[in-house]
């Protein structure tokens, strides 16, 4: 146990009582400074998160507010990630879906409100926040020129994460690239591409998962993998946040769903309570072909217009 640590601020480092060194390596400081130290309380950057309470979600998002500009791409949504849950963010084009991830993983930094990713504020403490999120990248991310094996290991040395030969072969065996360990990105095929990108996006072992519209694309097959996957990161313990167009995902593999639209969340339930919840609303009614389904509650909620 450390006792005391020193934290920089404004150019000066501070001294403080660490009260309590938690199993994740975050740090409790006592409010005052160690005796002899500069009479000054710590600031919001010195001072740690509040605990990772292991019955907390593993992520809490309130009243999260994203604007570009005069823009508004989110507006005051606040939800809560349970541990070990599939959580679904769906919304037509322009909803605010990507923006509420790009907050999460701390690419924007939101006009207002708060997020925490298992007790950690991803804008304060970035590299802390990184350590406990896995974000599926883009395919154009990727140096296309490198080989397999070569994007492998240095996507999982960004994470800390050294991998052996052998390791790496488990690895591309599991997912089915044994035999294209050697090949370019750009030689892989679109799913191929896929399944490597959430590889790596999980080689830390992360709480959370983040995967933005990760099956836009995808033939029947592949998609199917996919949530294979996704599964199996959950009975691993992940929590996994994803957005779709698809209700058809959204029912398969989502233990609760957000809709959302010009970035106000309109409803939040597991996809059967959303039927019953919404079933009888005139606007879903009015869209409905026979019995309600998901995709009419959501067009129903939604509007029918088109969105670019
Ligand atoms: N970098 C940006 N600059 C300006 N406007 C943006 C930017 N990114 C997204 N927007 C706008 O914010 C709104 C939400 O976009 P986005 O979060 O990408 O929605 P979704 O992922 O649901 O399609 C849209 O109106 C979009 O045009
Ligand atoms: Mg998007």
């Amino acid at each position: 146990m450390r006792e005391t640590v020193q934290v920089l601020r404004g150019g000066r480092a501070h001294v403080y009582l660490v009260a309590e060194e938690r199993a994740d390596g975050s740090l409790l400081l006592a409010p005052a400074p160690v005796p002899g130290a500069p009479e000054t309380a710590p600031d919001e950057e010195g001072r740690a998160e509040p605990a990772a309470d292991g019955a907390a979600g593993i992520l809490r998002v309130s009243d999260l507010t994203v604007a570009y500009g005069h823009r508004t791409a989110v507006d005051s949504i606040s939800f809560e990630i349970r541990r070990g849950e599939i959580f679904g963010l769906l919304g037509p084009n322009g909803a605010g879906k990507t923006s509420t991830l790009s907050a999460i993983e701390g690419l924007v930094k939101p006009r207002s409100g708060t997020i925490r990713l298992d007790g950690i504020d991803p804008r304060r403490h970035p590299s802390r926040a990184r350590a406990r999120m896995g974000v599926q990248l883009q395919a154009t991310s990727f140096q296309s020129e490198l080989r397999i094996t070569q994007i492998v290991r240095l996507y999982a040395g960004l994470y800390g994460v050294e991998l052996s030969d052998a390791q790496i072969a488990d690895g591309l065996r599991a997912i089915g690239l044994e035999t294209e360990a050697s090949k370019q990105f750009k030689q892989l095929s679109g799913g191929q591409q896929q399944r490597l990108s959430l590889y790596i996006a999980v080689v830390h072992d992360p709480a959370l998962l983040l995967l933005d519209e990760p099956t836009a694309g995808l033939d029947p097959q592949s998609r199917r993998q996919l949530w294979g996957r996704i599964e199996h990161i959950r009975r691993g313990g992940g929590s996994i946040l994803l957005t779709t167009h698809s209700m058809e995902e959204a029912q398969a593999v989502c233990d609760r769903v957000a809709i959302i639209d010009h970035g106000a969340l309109l409803t939040l339930e597991t996809p059967r309570e959303l039927i019953a919840k919404h079933r009888d609303d005139p606007r879903v009614r009015a869209v409905a072909h026979g019995e309600v389904t998901l995709e009419d509650v959501f067009i129903g909620l939604t509007g029918s217009e088109i969105r670019d």
